[in-house]
């Protein structure tokens, strides 16, 4: 399927596991992707052979410029863009000190930086790119939230782990739900703005804790990679062209409960 041949876009975080599959995800179906991340990861992507239809810019988006250095790299040369998908975020493997630990060990500097990755970059990019997206073909945008910014964590289910949800990495994502919303009614009738929530995705977790989600789940199991990217490509697509501020979970269920 090719439902997006012809446009050009940007993934942030687009190196990372679940960037990298909807980087593949919207490539296959006819875009032109931009993937933007951290150097390292660009490097390291880019050592396994670039995808055809995949350019890569290396930015630290935390960088004081790094938001206008994108934008300016991007559409500089007066080409077009047409859609934008906030991904990168300081998730559970982030390694950041006071961030992924007991709650009353969780510190201000990891919270305020985790809200700065995870939503206000996401509102500079979207800023940022609004005049030009204004220009492209059926522009779409959409952000990557979790169904922890929708409901509540349950810390039992990290028992006996090292795993945990930060509140820097709840707030953060329940103010991504209410940015799309927000920007869905500013941004419309030109750009549509959505979110997805996935729910844990299946990589090399502890086996009791696959174990243990896969009993709390309706669909008794983590999510993959290809389901997430699955639905972005949708949002994107025309397919949704009457869908705009809408959080779509990609959860197996986990919200219904
Ligand atoms: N993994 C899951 O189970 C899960 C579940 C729900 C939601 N999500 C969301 O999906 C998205 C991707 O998740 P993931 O597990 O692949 O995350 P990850 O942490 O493995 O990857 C994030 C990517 O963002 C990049 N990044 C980090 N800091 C950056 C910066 N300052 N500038 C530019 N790039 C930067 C990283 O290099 C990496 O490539 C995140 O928004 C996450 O919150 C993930």
């Amino acid at each position: 399927m090719a439902g997006l041949a012809g446009q050009r876009g940007v993934v942030t975080g687009g190196c990372g596991p679940l960037g990298a599959r909807i980087v593949e995800r919207l490539s296959a179906a006819g875009a032109r992707v931009i993937a933007v991340d951290l150097p390292g990861a660009v490097r390291a992507a880019g050592s396994g052979g670039a995808a055809p239809g995949v350019d890569f810019i290396d930015c630290d988006l935390l960088q004081p410029g790094g938001c206008d250095d994108v934008v300016q790299r991007v559409c500089g040369d007066g080409q077009r863009v047409d859609f934008l998908v906030n991904n990168a975020a300081f998730t559970g493997t982030a390694g950041m000190a006071g961030y992924v630990c007991p709650f009353e060990e969780q510190t201000d500097e990891a919270f305020d930086r985790a809200v700065e990755l995870n939503l206000a970059v996401p509102f500079r990019l979207v800023r940022r790119f609004t005049p030009y997206l204004r220009g492209g073909r059926a522009p779409a945008i959409v952000n990557v939230s979790s169904i922890y910014g929708l409901v509540a964590h349950d810390p039992g289910l990290y028992v006996g782990t090292a795993m945990a949800t930060p509140a820097g990495y709840a707030a953060s994502k329940g103010g991504l739900v209410q940015l799309t919303r927000y920007l869905a009614s500013e941004l419309a009738p030109v750009i549509r703005v959505n979110c997805v929530a996935p729910g844990g995705i299946q990589r090399e977790q502890p086996s009791q804790f696959i174990e243990r989600y896969a009993t709390r789940v309706p669909l008794g199991r983590m999510a993959r990679e290809e389901e997430v990217a699955d639905a972005v490509y949708w949002l994107l697509s025309p397919a949704a062209s009457y869908i705009t501020g809408h959080t779509l979970p990609v959860d197996g269920g986990w919200t219904t409960r």
